[in-house]
């Protein structure tokens, strides 16, 4: 069936012959399943021409309330049973409570007999996966945006029973939109992206020294000024070619709501990132006040043309941690606690030059009594973590964080390989697994020279696959619960358009999603030509949705950027 991720357990009946829906099926759809019924109507409905109209059977099993309106049966037009016509197929959804103690709060049973298809749901999650791989069952055409055979087309689906519930609850992509903006309705296709690999996390990286990506509205030159760069560097750092065309771009309130709320419909939450106080050098282009103007001329800066870690990072005042309180009011406002509880602060890689040269910053680090530049950064971030939890969310951040000592309720993504990770969860914080050395996809998937912009390790399809977020120091420790998850990262600097980021996330990211999802034996154990031999049927899924994946025999020709240096690292990732 060609499934990705693989489900926990299937029962395929191979000798009866597929169940074949009548030319206009009816959806079934008890109270709490409205969702999903939006959702099979919008997606399943444009692929197949189907209206999906409600319907509902007496008496099949128990407890059912029959519409009696149109497309349903006891006597009304439409229903084979009634009307002798052929049997018009049924898609039924409902929850079950009953799962969800068996099989978590995401898990999902999925039926498919002589009636139709039978979707139970522990929750309205667990139902939208199983509407997920309903749509994989009716095979590469249902993830088209129309019919494509008229009427001729059947639909059709293997008979059996299926039981399924993901390993880990954070299952997510990072999409650096600051480096390269991605605009609005690319935010929105990878959100169906993530969603059709069950994946239920979004990562925005909406601010870094490259500029600046939300609205805010009472900072208004974070957009206006740090919006927008005149040109950026075409390659990585040591190329020596430019693109002069401007480039820039944001979210307005607006397009950040539709974000959320497109995400929560598909059960996907979005995480947002405000980086402080390093990659903070378009927010300091826009205000210089932010930054450390007793050693630097801010006025003179502009948004970071350039790769990299830019020298400039805030200033280490309370007049600065009001303006950043002002901007996640804004944040806290546009990305409601239900469908965003963490907020990402960032935290990652600030350089200490400008601190250390500050007579400001060191009258600080003696005012406030903290160890250094180190400590500097750890009263930054340990104020942001109070502030965020006295609001009711709670704070993530790269495993820098942890260098001073965190809050209890903080959690960190454990970016720098499994140490922070590990050295977070051992100390009772939440962590979310996302070593560079195994899931950063900027980094590139095959040796070959016709790589496109060469960076990083050698990370192939098949390293992923074997990506295990638990690593050997926690497996079977109590401290292992602390692993929320894992998520994949994707860093855009060399990563210009949708094009190039499809290249680099996919194929992987399917395998990052069995990884995450599926109760995969330990990594030298798994089945990678089996997962390699649904990727072919999967790969047909892809091309429906329009993804411009990196094909198995390497990349098509303009696939390619020949001459546009990146920075390959030769030889395995440590701890790989
Ligand atoms: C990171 O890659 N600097 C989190």
């Amino acid at each position: 069936m060609d499934l990705i991720p693989a489900p926990l357990t299937a029962d395929w009946h191979e000798d009866a012959p597929p169940y074949v829906f009548g030319p206009a099926p009816v959806l079934d759809a008890a109270p709490g399943t409205e969702g999903t019924a939006r959702w099979l109507r919008r997606e399943l409905g444009a692929a197949t021409g189907w209206d999906l109209p409600p319907g509902g059977r007496r008496g099949t099993s128990g407890g059912d309330v029959d519409d009696g309106g149109d497309g349903g049966d006891g006597g009304g037009a439409g229903d084979g049973d009634a009307g002798g016509g052929p049997d018009p197929g049924r898609i039924r959804l409902r929850l079950d409570g009953a799962l969800a103690r068996r099989l978590g709060p995401e898990g999902y049973a999925l039926t498919v007999d002589g009636r139709g298809a039978q979707l139970a749901g522990a929750s309205p999650a667990g139902l939208f996966w199983a509407a997920q791989t309903l749509r994989q069952l009716l095979g590469p055409d249902a993830y088209r945006r129309a019919p494509t055979r008229g009427g001729e087309r059947v639909w059709s689906l293997p008979r059996g029973t299926l039981e399924d519930a993901p390993r880990f609850g954070w299952r997510g992509l990072l999409l650096d939109v600051a480096r390269h903006f991605m605009p609005k309705d690319g935010v929105l296709r990878y959100i169906d992206l993530l969603a059709a690999h069950k994946l239920n996390v979004l990562h925005l990286h909406l601010t870094d020294d490259q500029g600046w990506r939300i609205e805010i509205r009472r900072h208004p030159r974070l957009t206006e000024v740090g919006a927008w760069r005149p040109r950026s560097r075409r390659g990585h750092r040591a190329s020596p070619l430019w693109d002069e065309t401007p480039h820039g771009g944001f979210y307005t309130h607006d397009d950040i709501r539709e974000i959320v709320a497109y995400a929560a419909e598909r059960h996907v939450r979005v995480v947002p990132e405000i980086d402080v106080p390093g990659h903070s050098q378009a927010a300091i282009a826009a205000y210089p006040e932010l930054g450390n103007t007793d050693v630097v001329d801010t006025a003179a800066l502009g948004v970071w043309d350039d790769w990299g870690i830019s020298e400039n990072v805030l200033a280490p005042g309370e007049d600065v941690l009001r303006f950043y309180e002002g901007v996640f009011e804004e944040v806290l406002e546009l990305f409601p606690a239900d469908v965003s509880p963490f907020v990402h602060v960032g935290g990652d890689e600030c350089p200490k030059a400008q601190w250390r040269a500050s007579p400001a910053a060191q009258a600080r680090i003696r005012e406030l009594g903290v160890d250094g530049e180190e400590g500097l950064q750890s009263w930054f971030v340990r104020h942001f973590d109070g502030w965020l939890a006295a609001r009711g969310r709670r704070l993530i951040g790269w495993d820098e964080i942890l260098e001073g000592g965190l809050a209890p309720g903080a959690a960190v993504s454990s970016w720098r390989g499994y140490a922070g990770g590990i050295a977070a969860a051992v100390a009772g914080h939440d962590v979310v697994m996302c070593p560079e050395q195994q899931v950063y996809l900027d980094h590139r998937q095959a040796p070959g020279p016709e790589e496109p912009v060469p960076i990083g390790y050698v990370r192939t399809p098949e390293d992923v696959y074997r990506f295990e977020p638990v690593p050997p120091a926690l497996s079977g420790t109590a401290a292992a619960a602390r692993v929320l998850g894992a998520q994949a990262n994707v860093w855009t600097e060399v990563a210009e358009n949708r094009s190039r980021v499809d290249y680099q996330v996919f194929p992987r990211l399917a395998a990052f999603a069995e990884a995450v999802w599926s109760r995969l034996p330990a990594p030298a154990e798994r089945d990678y030509a089996g997962f390699e031999a649904r990727m072919a049927g999967h790969r047909r899924r892809l091309d429906a949705l329009g993804v411009d994946h990196r094909p198995p025999g390497g990349p098509l020709p303009w696939q390619r950027r020949p001459g546009v240096l990146g920075r390959p690292i030769e030889g395995p990732p440590p701890n790989a």
